[in-house]
């Protein structure tokens, strides 16, 4: 090894040995006859100083360091004068006094600062990648991530699971997000998909009998990005057989309580030192329409109150046209009380207003309880028991803030669902350190598609309705709830999985309610089919998105920042600038033309 120590080890029991650092040259203070280096590498950093009196030619050398040159010293720790060492820096007890150096590598100036926490333009970051992820808090999310990882292998090697990889060129289905398609060269006008999750395959492994199953899975979907949504991501994916829904909840709640336990302790002890804790254990459930109601989304923050109210029957009879007409064409008037926001200005409120447009209001109601009723637009619309009502049903008082959406029940959810939110994060209700972990359960099995003029699956088509539903697939299909469940942390979506149907009548059924044919069925799922009827046991699992709780466990906006090389919002690599035009020959080899349009 070039070194012998780290540049995050050596401790005030080390002084008088001599040792080898090498990393980069972090910072440079030149004091002429002295010269301290902040010498780094990914473990830590080291003060090491160089004397021109006692070694001048280490001192040379060192003259010649610039921030990011790649350097390896050798020298003698000794203990930092008394009142001069630096308790902010595990290493600040001591110092390297350096007696030969030598600069493996020059550097050039690089574009941002790697030594300072400053906002750097994400576009500069993500081409100079490498250099972004020196800086400590990279280095930090790429050691988390490491640990979350490992400690889920751990957690379920320890009960029973093994890891079995599966693979990435794989069969085109119909159902979920768009595949990212790979010409084959070897059979013209065909194509592999890289999966958009190993699905069909885990539970073909069930079908093996391997009974418990996981992977680290990378899943590729060729979907908009958003700052939680990538176009590959990955998985902890798994599958268990003679298990029901409750098997999988308790498995999944036991490995991430565990998990937050393992990530609050010390970093020397394998954890990250955090401090967040989890608000409430055994994480609460919600049906997905008590979610919907209450919320406004099946991934709710609950981290705090705020909940949705309900005024449909309260202005069940207004003249007030908004209402009104909302209510007969079977809409509802829903509001938030939104506390302590009863100061909000005019043209906050209007503000207020334009976002609530933005997420496909027709507009947005408010009210501000006083000493003579209301202060609202819509005040002279209403009759004062329906003010007095909604004030009543709100809860509020003068220093409050009452928002009213009136629409179609999809519409007044997303948008009170957002304005919710929003609003939360203005009055600080967000609280970092908290873990909000939540499961929503009783999903419908199926959703009508305006688009499609036809139902779909909500979850994926291999999602077993509960056994009590089963009579109303053909009959009431809106109505059939399925055996799938998300699990939600602070407003994210971080995991969801069903337990799946094992019998070939029973997804064939399913596949019609679908509205595929027998030949759809045969052509896009005949081997999942076959396989049934080959003694697949009961089985389900689930799949938590890596990059979704990593970004949460660091507290960062987005998963880009948790990714090592991630991709722009247009799915473009900066750093290498993918995807990009290949040679026409290579066109040829995969018997493609590339059409202009
Ligand atoms: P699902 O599609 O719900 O289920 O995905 C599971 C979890 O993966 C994460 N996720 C994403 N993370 C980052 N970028 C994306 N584009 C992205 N898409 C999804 C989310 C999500 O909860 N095969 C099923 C699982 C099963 O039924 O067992 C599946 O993939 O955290
Ligand atoms: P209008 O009748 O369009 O002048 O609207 C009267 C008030 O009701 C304005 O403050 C609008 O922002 C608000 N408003 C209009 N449509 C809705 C709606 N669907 N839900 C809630 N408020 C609305």
């Amino acid at each position: 090894m070039m070194k012998t120590h780290t540049c995050g080890e050596l401790r005030r029991s080390h002084v008088g040995q001599t040792v080898t650092l090498a990393g980069w040259v972090h910072r440079r203070r030149d004091h002429g006859g002295l010269i301290f280096i902040d010498l780094r590498d990914r473990w830590g950093i080291t003060q090491v100083v160089f004397d021109s009196s006692a070694y001048p030619e280490a001192h040379q050398v060192a003259a010649r360091f610039r921030n990011e040159y790649v350097v390896q010293i050798t020298g003698q720790v000794r203990a930092r004068p008394a009142g001069l060492e630096n308790p902010k820096m595990a290493t600040g007890d001591i110092e390297v006094l350096g007696q030969h150096a030598v600069i493996l590598n020059e550097a050039k100036t690089p574009p941002f600062y790697i030594n300072e926490d400053v906002d750097v333009d994400e576009t500069l970051r993500l081409r100079y990648r490498y250099l972004d992820l020196r800086r400590e808090r990279m280095q930090r999310n790429m050691v988390l991530r490491h640990r979350v990882v490992k400690f889920m292998r751990d957690y379920l090697d320890a009960r029973g699971f093994i890891e079995i990889e599966t693979p990435i060129l794989i069969k085109s289905t119909p159902e979920g997000a768009r595949d990212y398609l790979v010409p084959s060269r070897l059979h013209k006008g065909r194509f592999y998909a890289l999966p958009q999750s190993p699905q069909q395959l885990k539970q073909l492994l069930m079908v093996a009998g391997i009974e418990r199953y996981f992977q680290i899975a990378r899943c590729f979907r060729d979907e908009d990005q958003r700052a939680d949504r990538q176009p590959e991501f990955t998985q902890l994916d798994l599958e268990m057989s003679f298990v029901d829904q409750e098997d999988i909840l308790q498995l999944i709640e036991g490995l991430f309580i565990s998990l937050v336990e393992a990530m609050r302790r010390p970093f020397e002890e394998g954890g990250m030192g955090l401090t967040k804790t989890i608000q409430q254990i055994p994480f609460p459930r919600l049906s997905y329409e008590e979610a919907m109601n209450r919320y406004g989304t099946d991934k709710p923050d609950l981290r705090f109150g705020m909940e949705i109210i309900d005024f449909s029957d309260v202005v069940a009879g207004s003249s007030f046209g908004v209402f009104a007409n909302a209510l007969a064409a079977g809409g509802k008037v829903k509001g938030l009380c939104v506390p302590g926001a009863g100061s909000y200005t005019r043209k906050q409120l209007d503000e207020l207003s334009l976002l609530a447009q933005r997420l496909g209001a027709k507009g947005l109601v408010w009210m501000i309880p006083d000493a003579e009723g209301v202060r609202s637009p819509a005040a002279k619309f209403l009759t004062p028991e329906e003010i007095r009502g909604i004030i009543q049903r709100a809860g509020a008082g003068p220093e409050d803030l009452i928002l009213l959406a009136a629409d179609k029940p999809e519409v007044v959810a997303e948008v009170l669902g957002e304005l919710r939110v929003e609003m939360g994060r203005r009055l600080g209700l967000l609280d970092e350190n908290v873990l909000a972990f939540c499961w929503i359960v009783d999903f419908p099995l199926l959703e009508w598609s305006e688009e499609e003029q036809r139902y779909t699956a909500k979850h994926h088509p291999f999602t077993s309705a509960r056994d009590e539903d089963w009579d109303l697939l053909e009959t009431n299909p809106a109505a059939v709830r399925a055996k799938a469940y998300d699990i939600v942390l602070n407003g994210y979506e971080v995991g969801g999985g069903s337990i799946r149907i094992h019998r070939r009548d029973l997804q064939n059924r399913l596949f019609r309610v679908l509205g595929l044919s027998e030949e759809e069925i045969q052509a896009q799922f005949g081997h999942m089919l076959e396989a049934f009827e080959y003694g697949a046991p009961p089985h389900g699992g689930i799949a938590p998105g890596i990059d979704r709780i990593v970004m949460l466990l660091a507290g960062e906006p987005n998963i880009r920042e948790v990714i090592a090389f991630p991709k722009t919002q247009s799915a473009v690599d900066l750093m290498t600038g993918a995807p990009s035009p290949v040679s026409p020959r290579q066109l040829q080899e995969l018997h493609i033309r590339i059409v202009e349009d």
